[in-house]
């Protein structure tokens, strides 16, 4: 009798046409030289640490969170090759290619500092302390660019509860992975490493703050800030900190990377604010990297808090924001 073995799931399978079709010229090239076909069964051999986590595997489970924006979303293949990650190169086309190697796993962060219970979560554990949600958030990204992409995560808040910050935490400071090995020297980039950044205790815990696992279905790519990431979208980019290692509840503000670089143009705070011009630009307007072609990216009006004013503005009440900026 002739039996017929199902065939092994691909991209094509476990994937929507529309992104597949989309991305289909980077993923051959990765996939020719990982010399597999990447499907769900690559996520437990991830985890394990036999691979190097630069092909991205689907993530299962996912429930779509309500309150996504319904903006057209930025191609998976733009917000991949063009972005910001120092360790990895200064120019927004070097991570894609530098962080191809990027061991990511095993991995886990410490979770420390003002706490009644603090622990080391490893990124298995991470992925199940609560349901993946796929977010689609407006983001501004490198200067005055805007995206739109499909993060997958949770809140931070969930695995704050579980480490029970005492009463003296005030703020909560992340710190990224940092290898010379394999990354650029702070010289060579020209910020400090490890990459550091903070927020208040009442903005790390606020339910928009996501702790980034996935994006456009998918385990993060390693130029997106692999394994796992934060995701602020009220705030610029910047304070997005990719790779985490290190968190830790503390009773004063921390330092973060780009203040410490740069002081007059780089605030604490950085929530979006089209009222404050950045000392070489101004905030009021921005470009949003869509489907289209770059060349007719138009010039849109930036939002107080990028939008999510109603959710996090309250947060504010009574500083005044350009001093606090
Ligand atoms: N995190 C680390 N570890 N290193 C970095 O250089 N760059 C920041 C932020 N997080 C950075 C980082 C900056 S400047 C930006 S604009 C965003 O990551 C870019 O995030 P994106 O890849 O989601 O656009």
């Amino acid at each position: 009798m002739l039996v017929q073995r199902k065939p092994d799931l691909t991209y094509a399978d476990v994937t929507p046409k529309r992104l597949y079709m989309g991305r289909r010229n980077f993923l051959l090239g990765l996939l020719a030289t990982s010399g597999a076909v990447a499907g769900w069964r690559k996520l437990p051999e991830w985890l394990a640490g036999r691979g190097t986590g630069s092909v991205p595997v689907p993530l299962e489970g996912v429930v779509k969170w309500p309150g996504s924006t319904s903006e057209p979303e930025t191609p998976i293949e733009k917000t991949t090759h063009w972005n910001n990650f120092y360790e990895f190169g200064t120019d927004k086309t070097d991570p894609a290619v530098n962080a191809r190697n990027f061991q990511v796993s095993p991995w886990s962060i410490s979770v420390e500092g003002e706490v009644a219970k603090p622990r080391t979560f490893t990124m298995e554990e991470i992925l199940k302390l609560a349901p993946l949600e796929e977010r689609i958030y407006r983001h501004r990204c490198v200067e005055a660019w805007s995206i739109v992409v499909p993060w997958i995560g949770f809140p931070l808040n969930v695995l704050a509860k579980l480490v029970e910050p005492t009463s003296k935490a005030r703020f909560v400071a992340f710190q990224s992975f940092y290898d010379s090995r394999q990354m650029l020297s702070s010289g060579q980039a020209g910020i400090e490493f490890p990459y550091v950044e903070g927020l208040r205790l009442d903005e790390a815990l606020h339910p928009l703050a996501l702790l980034c696992v996935g994006m456009y279905g998918e385990t993060l790519p390693n130029q997106d800030g692999a394994p796992v990431r934060m995701v602020i979208p009220w705030k610029y980019g910047f304070k997005s900190i990719k790779s985490i290692v290190k968190i830790r509840f503390v009773k004063y503000q921390p330092q973060t990377s780009w203040n410490l670089e740069n002081p007059r143009e780089y605030g604490f705070y950085s929530n979006v604010n089209p009222h404050v011009d950045h000392p070489r630009w101004s905030q009021a307007t921005e470009r949003r990297i869509g489907p289209g072609l770059g060349l007719f990216n138009r010039r849109i009006p930036t939002l107080m808090f990028n939008g999510y004013g109603d959710q996090v503005a309250s947060m504010y009440a009574g500083m005044d924001l350009r001093k606090y900026f």
